[in-house]
């Protein structure tokens, strides 16, 4: 991302980049696994309501933040109002947070990229084949450490052009590929109860947990909330129509996160049962799919491809966040780039380490009653993301006034048809929603109160 500010080919071309970065891991691995666990239907429901409200009017005024003050997310904020800039310093923390765990299930991935290039889908499918790998002590690290060389010797060698315009032929082929996997899944027997349990809500499983769960799975999927947004909305010319390209990014994002969830969700039920969606968590990806491969004619041939194409859309968020960083460290502290780069490969070994053990050889240790790879993405999708969002909110809301975001949506004379929504949700329900979630799940996340 060390283009030139503005030169974004057009509105078409700031969608890609920006779709590129959204849909990731977030969508293939974080999403199914949620939905399977918090209800199914009811989680689907309450997303969905999420992403046209928040999503929405995070996205725009992220977006709409960069391109009016034309500066990456530590400055701009502070451009806005001074007493505002703590708020460029909690967004930029959130990516560094994430980014070491995501690269330990990047290195998952890799691992399976192997597993059927050497056509072992019998073996992967068996129960215990995933837990023996992630319990393992150096094997993971392994593949945790290949997929973040990988990532960073793009952003050093400057390719990730290169990355980003073959991932812009091959994320059609994932989907298509998404949508097959699926409609086998869907013909298997069992399958139709998992479809029912995955579209119809069961409200009586609604609860401020799935709220919660929901809403930083939005964040983490649309890349919101951590001033990724903002530095794309930075790089993008003035005459780019933006509520156009935000809901072009959302529809998309959301598109997958959905038929990823179809392709995992129904399929759990038809090899585990009930049982296996109380128990799903991170792993579950890895644990169904398998199962699915082994069954379909030429399985282990389509268990390649998708996982290189899991990878490539891994590859290309990680890479557009990774940079988001590099770039900043080097704004802000004037660094070269071979520095930030080794300064990003320190971090991402400080904490990327532990993730990964905390599922074997360091499974003991505990923060807060979590291994390290569920502390990180607690404490970065749970409290760090509603808090940059309740203060863009305020910010946005009652300092500078929706107007001053409003004015630069309808710059070039665009019709803004949800500005009403927009206006209320800043000013008034994102912030009401968010303080509660903030202090409700905190409170009950130490036991404080019972929800
Ligand atoms: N939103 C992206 C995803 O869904 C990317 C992301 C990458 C988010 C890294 C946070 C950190 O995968």
């Amino acid at each position: 991302m060390n283009k030139k500010r503005g030169n974004f080919s057009g509105g078409l071309g700031f969608v890609f980049a920006a779709a590129g970065s959204a849909v990731g891991l977030g969508n293939l691995w974080r999403f199914p696994y949620l939905a399977a666990q918090y209800g199914g239907g009811i989680f689907i429901f309450v997303y969905l309501i999420l992403a046209i409200t928040f999503g929405f009017s995070l996205l725009t005024a992220e977006i709409a933040i960069g391109r009016k003050t034309q500066l990456s997310p530590v400055l701009a904020y502070k451009k806005l109002n001074k007493k505002f800039s703590f708020l460029g310093y909690i967004a930029t923390l959130v990516p560094i947070i994430i980014i070491p765990y995501y690269c330990v299930i990047g290195g998952w991935v890799t691992k399976y990229i192997t597993v059927y290039a050497q056509g072992l889908a019998y073996p992967a499918a068996q129960d215990n084949f995933f837990s023996d790998f992630i319990g393992n002590p150096i094997s993971p690290l392994i593949f945790f450490l290949i997929f973040m060389i990988i990532c960073v010797l793009v952003i050093m060698l400057g390719v990730n052009k290169g990355i980003e315009r073959i991932s812009k032929f091959l994320m059609p082929v994932l989907l298509l590929l998404t949508i097959g996997i699926a409609i086998y899944t869907a013909t298997l027997p069992g399958a139709l109860e998992g479809i029912s349990y995955y579209l119809v809500p069961d409200f009586s499983k609604f609860s401020i947990f799935t709220f919660a769960a929901a809403l930083g799975q939005l964040f983490f999927s649309m890349s919101i909330a951590m001033g990724i947004m903002v530095t794309y909305g930075s790089y993008t010319k003035k005459e780019v129509n933006l509520t156009k390209s935000v809901n072009q990014i959302e529809i998309f994002d959301t598109i997958v996160a959905l038929l990823a969830g179809f392709m995992v969700v129904p399929a759990v039920y038809v090899f585990s049962g009930e049982e296996g969606l109380s128990s799903s968590g991170p792993g579950l990806m890895f644990i169904t799919l398998p199962k699915v491969f082994e069954q379909m004619p030429g399985g282990g041939i389509i268990a390649l491809l998708f996982f290189i194409l899991v990878f490539l859309a891994a590859i290309t968020s990680a890479i557009s966040v990774m940079e988001a960083i590099v770039s900043s460290l080097m704004d802000k502290f004037k660094l070269s780039r071979t520095v930030s780069c080794l300064i990003v490969i320190g971090i991402c070994l400080l904490m990327g380490i532990p993730s990964s053990l905390g599922n074997g050889l360091w499974a003991n240790i505990k923060i807060l009653g979590m291994d390290f790879l569920t502390f990180f993405d607690y404490l970065s999708n749970s409290v760090l993301m509603p808090i940059v969002a309740l203060f863009t909110c305020i910010l946005v809301g009652w300092v500078i006034k929706p107007k001053a975001i409003t004015d630069e949506i309808t710059r070039n004379g665009e019709k803004f048809g949800r500005k009403k929504l927009f206006n209320v949700m800043i000013k008034y329900i994102a912030p009401v929603c968010l303080i509660f979630i903030l202090v409700s799940y905190t409170l009950a996340q130490f036991g404080v109160i019972k929800l």
